[in-house]
């Protein structure tokens, strides 16, 4: 079965189509960068331009950067704050005409990965952690999600959520080589390490694949890995939503 993958991020919304037996890619990946402000109408524009782009008429799976309960947006930390409280599979649905199946982005991607990649197989505590514009955070255990984790927002020092410190957008806007941006994100696990106490932690986003320039700076004994659909995993896993 083929389901069009859809990852709305902070950044870039990207979209292809997935065979949901495989985890495989069956079309290149298409980008459009994230509308400015994030808001509700503009991102449903570029969604539409996606499916268009497709020539997609099935359903549609969707990972979003916001806590997702039973497809409405409960949180909206690098998008418009006008989505919270809004049903998202209704917003796409009503623009596009087709069925959507919301959840968030992280979750997505750790789904691809306990299902066919570096989690697959593996029992136990499984944390995905994805390094992007936000820090987002999946949790399984023994392959089944416990939905919604949101590690990234949690408070430190003065900034409102560790994100804001932390992510691959601090790197950036701080000027941070990677060793220097290695040792806030050592923090991180180290807290999210202390708190859930799994036994692997996967990295996905853009900036897992630099993981050899930061490595080094990892002190936490928990196995860290990095995706094995790197960047793709929020695709492969917003398809696995909807299957
Ligand atoms: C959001 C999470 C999301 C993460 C990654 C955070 O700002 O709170 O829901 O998973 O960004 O996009």
């Amino acid at each position: 079965m083929e389901i069009l993958g859809i990852d709305v991020g902070g950044t870039g919304i990207k979209g292809a189509i997935v065979n949901v037996e495989t985890g495989a890619l069956i079309t290149e990946k298409h980008r459009i960068p994230t509308p400015k402000g994030a808001k509700p109408n503009d991102v449903a524009d570029v969604v539409a331009k996606l499916v268009e782009h497709f020539d997609w008429q099935g359903k549609i799976g969707c990972g979003f950067p916001a806590i997702i309960s039973h497809g409405v947006a409960l949180s909206s930390g690098n998008i418009d704050k006008s989505w919270q409280g809004t049903n998202v599979e209704d917003i796409f649905n009503k623009r596009t005409g087709l069925e959507f199946h919301v959840g968030n982005d992280a979750d997505a991607a750790g789904l691809a990965e306990i299902t066919f990649g570096a989690g697959k197989g593996k029992n136990g505590l499984v944390l995905m952690i994805t390094i992007g514009t936000g820090l987002g955070s999946g949790l399984f255990y023994n392959g089944i999600l416990v939905p919604n984790l949101e590690l990234g927002t949690l408070p430190y020092k003065k900034f409102k959520h560790i994100e804001h410190w932390a992510a691959d957008s601090a790197r950036k806007r701080d000027e941070l080589s990677y060793p220097e941006w290695g040792k806030r994100f050592n923090k991180f696990l180290k807290i999210v390490n202390g708190l859930t106490s799994p036994d692997l932690i996967i990295l996905g986003g853009g900036a897992s694949k630099k993981l050899q320039r930061f490595e080094g700076q990892i002190t936490i004994k928990t196995p860290v890995i990095v995706a094995q659909f790197q960047n793709n995993a929020g695709i492969v896993g917003a398809a696995l939503i909807a299957k």
